[in-house]
């Protein structure tokens, strides 16, 4: 198949191989190859039933210099952990995560686009409970698998602003809920409220905290931040994602300068803010230019001249430098793939 690297969709694109581990009685098998895009699946799997499932979203980026760079898939590995632990699923070892993830990138290498189009390989780590169960009970077996495709960017207005809308009568996760891992159950609760918005003109939504409604929990299926003055401030909701952009953006942002104010964001300081945007693996940073609340009918605009914030900007490009190895990697976020 011919790929259009310039006009890639952030969608599935097939590719030649993934890789899949099954956990059973407790213990880890071997990693597989597969060249299957199906799995075999027993229909009682706990998966299918009560949701025992979790996922991964990565990049691996293809540098200047033409090597194949992955970012701090560590904190991804974690993150998986953190996520089997929340819906009582098998934990995937970091070894067994970083041999996947490597093993599958380097099997597909065609596949990593190259350098300048702004697109790179997704990776899409999946973990599920496998096992047959009747009752609500966790499985006794779990798959592991990684697949891969090339992807652009998951915005299609790219590094331009975009509109989002700010719901309150939709949540995707509860305080203490599932919100603050990577579930399938979350991004179902999501669907109805981004598919509303995207056919009233919005790119995606921003959803209030679910318990009081006054502050802004995430951005869809990234999280939201701002920048006031010398400040960056992010959500630090139970229910967030913690996002390792988020998280890399706090550090680049520090280093430039800026107080990192991690804290409840009122909806009311909407109005307050300088830049605003939705930061994550797909979208890096998407800089918002207009927030409209469904709910109490006011519109906040950013962006003015129709062109990210110089912050925002700064952070974008600097976050970008280090996936694509031009930038000094100074804390060692990036791993290439021999
Ligand atoms: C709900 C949600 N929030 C935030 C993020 C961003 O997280 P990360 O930067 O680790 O990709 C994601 C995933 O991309 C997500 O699905």
């Amino acid at each position: 198949m011919e790929i259009d690297w310039k006009n890639l969709p952030f969608g599935y694109v097939n590719t030649d191989y993934n890789v899949r581990c099954y956990n059973r009685n407790g213990k880890w098998g071997e990693l597989e190859v597969s060249s299957s895009e199906y799995v075999n699946l027993h229909m009682a799997a706990t998966a299918l039933h009560y949701g025992q499932e979790a996922f991964e979203g990565m990049k691996a980026f293809r540098g200047e210099d033409n090597k194949i760079r992955l970012f701090r898939w560590e904190e991804n590995a974690k993150r998986m952990q953190r996520s089997a632990q929340g819906v009582m699923m098998a934990e995937v070892p970091t070894g067994l995560f970083k041999e996947a993830i490597f093993k599958v990138v380097k099997l597909n290498e065609k596949y990593v686009p190259a350098y300048g189009f702004g697109a790179s390989l997704y990776l899409r780590p999946l973990l599920i409970g496998s096992g047959p169960e009747v009752g609500v009970k966790p499985s006794s077996e779990y798959l592991f698998m990684v697949f891969v495709g090339p992807v652009g960017p998951y915005f299609k207005e790219g590094f331009n602003p975009v509109d989002l809308q700010i719901i309150g009568d939709y949540d995707r996760a509860a305080p203490h809920g599932t919100g603050h891992i990577k579930v399938g159950g979350n991004y179902a609760a999501s669907l109805r409220a981004l598919d509303r918005g995207k056919k009233e003109g919005f790119a995606s939504v921003i959803f209030r905290s679910s318990a009081d409604r006054k502050y802004i929990d995430e951005a869809g299926p990234a999280n939201f931040f701002a920048i006031k003055g010398n400040s960056y401030i992010t959500p630090n909701s139970p229910s967030v994602l913690p996002s390792i952009t988020n998280m890399s953006l706090r550090q680049l942002a520090a280093d430039m300068g800026l107080k990192i104010e991690l804290r409840n964001v009122a909806v009311d300081e909407l109005g307050d803010f300088d830049e605003v945007g939705a930061c994550g693996t797909a979208a890096v940073i998407s800089p918002i230019r207009k927030i409209v609340d469904r709910d109490g009918g006011k519109t906040y605009e950013y962006c003015k001249d129709g062109k990210a914030g110089p912050v925002s900007t700064k952070l974008y490009n600097k976050l970008r430098e280090i996936q694509e190895g031009r930038g000094e990697d100074t804390y060692g976020w990036t791993q290439i793939v021999e």
